[in-house]
């Protein structure tokens, strides 16, 4: 038996787990990569439907998760592989374990719950715990960049484009000269100390989102070079995949939701060189056939269950032969 979601805080309930199960068109013997295990919910449920011989080959940044995924799929034995790797590299990975080609790939985007509630990771940021939060964010804790480290190195300018291009935050210039001239008073060293600097900002009032959501989601997109890897991952995933391959990613904020839709769409499109020239001088090659034109929610039974199901949105292509 497998353990229930209810067992370990770190298996919270995966979400859109029947569609992405759908999308990813699991057969028994199939080989799949799931980029972002985490806990290892939909891992689960993917070895289960791929029984008895289909293999998964399972990678987070975070070793905490790997560790917690190892256990809760212990009894799936040599069908899984974890490692401890970003799947911006899921290309070289692959290469080395010497599996050709994959039948589906699974992304799903963003932070685990076990990350977000782990008062030591610097992910949460809510008032009530703020003073005792770190600045932290990193996903992989190998890496030495810390959200601290940021907000004391990077020019106005940078703080400035992180806030507008990675949460699209009102007041990002104002807000971004309020950081340069807090840090010189003193470090920014705990949440606590940066909700201080965006209430004296007084920027987003009356949005739907609280500022501090915005400005720490941006941090935590610069701290792991998130757009990048999604960018470079979505690239690894069209290129491992088999003609026919399913590649599911879900994302949770509307940057993320645009890379992946743009990157699909290109990937569609084949040449993406402007309108009117002669002769196509990008090279790009139709690769991927979009199977959802608009990006699927979760449904009202789950956000009842799982509110933080609330922004998630699914998009599914297909790997096709390469065309011009
Ligand atoms: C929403 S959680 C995944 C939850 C998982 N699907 C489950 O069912 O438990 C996202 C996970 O992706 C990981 N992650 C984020 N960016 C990554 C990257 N570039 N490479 C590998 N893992 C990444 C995070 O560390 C986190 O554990």
């Amino acid at each position: 038996m497998h353990s229930t979601p209810k067992q370990n805080e770190f298996f919270h309930r995966p979400a859109l787990l029947e569609e992405c199960l759908t999308a990813l068109a699991l057969q028994p013997g199939a080989i799949v990569v799931d980029g972002t295990v985490g806990g290892g919910g939909h891992a689960a449920a993917i070895l289960e439907r791929t029984a008895p011989d289909g293999r998964l080959i399972g990678l987070d940044l975070d070793g905490e998760a790997i560790r917690e995924s190892q256990q809760r799929l212990e009894s799936f034995g040599d069908r899984v592989t974890l490692i401890q790797e970003s799947f911006r590299n899921l290309d070289a990975v692959l290469a080395h374990l010497e599996i050709p080609e994959v039948d589906a790939v699974l992304l799903d985007l963003g932070v685990s719950s076990h990350q977000l509630d782990s008062p030591t990771r610097g992910f949460r940021f809510s008032s009530e715990t703020a003073a005792d939060t770190p600045l932290d964010m990193r996903m992989d804790q190998r890496s030495g960049t810390t959200a601290a480290d940021l907000l004391r190195r990077a020019s106005p300018e940078q703080l400035e484009n992180w806030f507008s291009d990675y949460a699209d935050l009102p007041g990002a210039r104002k807000l971004a000269r309020l950081i340069v001239a807090a840090r010189r008073r003193a470090p920014l060293r705990t949440a606590a100390d940066l909700r201080a600097v965006i209430a004296d900002a007084r920027i987003g009032r009356g949005r739907r989102h609280d500022p501090a959501t915005l400005v720490f989601q941006a941090l935590r997109v610069a701290v792991n070079d998130e757009a990048n890897a999604l960018s470079e991952g979505l690239e690894a995933a069209i290129e491992s995949l088999r003609v026919g391959g399913q590649l599911v990613v879900l994302s949770y904020h509307s940057g993320e939701d645009r890379v992946v839709k743009h990157r699909m769409r290109d990937a569609a499109r084949g040449c993406t060189c402007p309108p009117r020239t002669p002769v196509c001088i990008c090279g790009g090659k139709v690769r991927l056939r979009v199977i959802t034109r608009r990006p699927i929610p979760a449904g009202d039974a789950e956000l009842r269950e799982n509110p933080r199901a609330r922004s998630a949105r699914l998009r599914v292509a297909e790997r096709v032969a390469e065309a011009s």
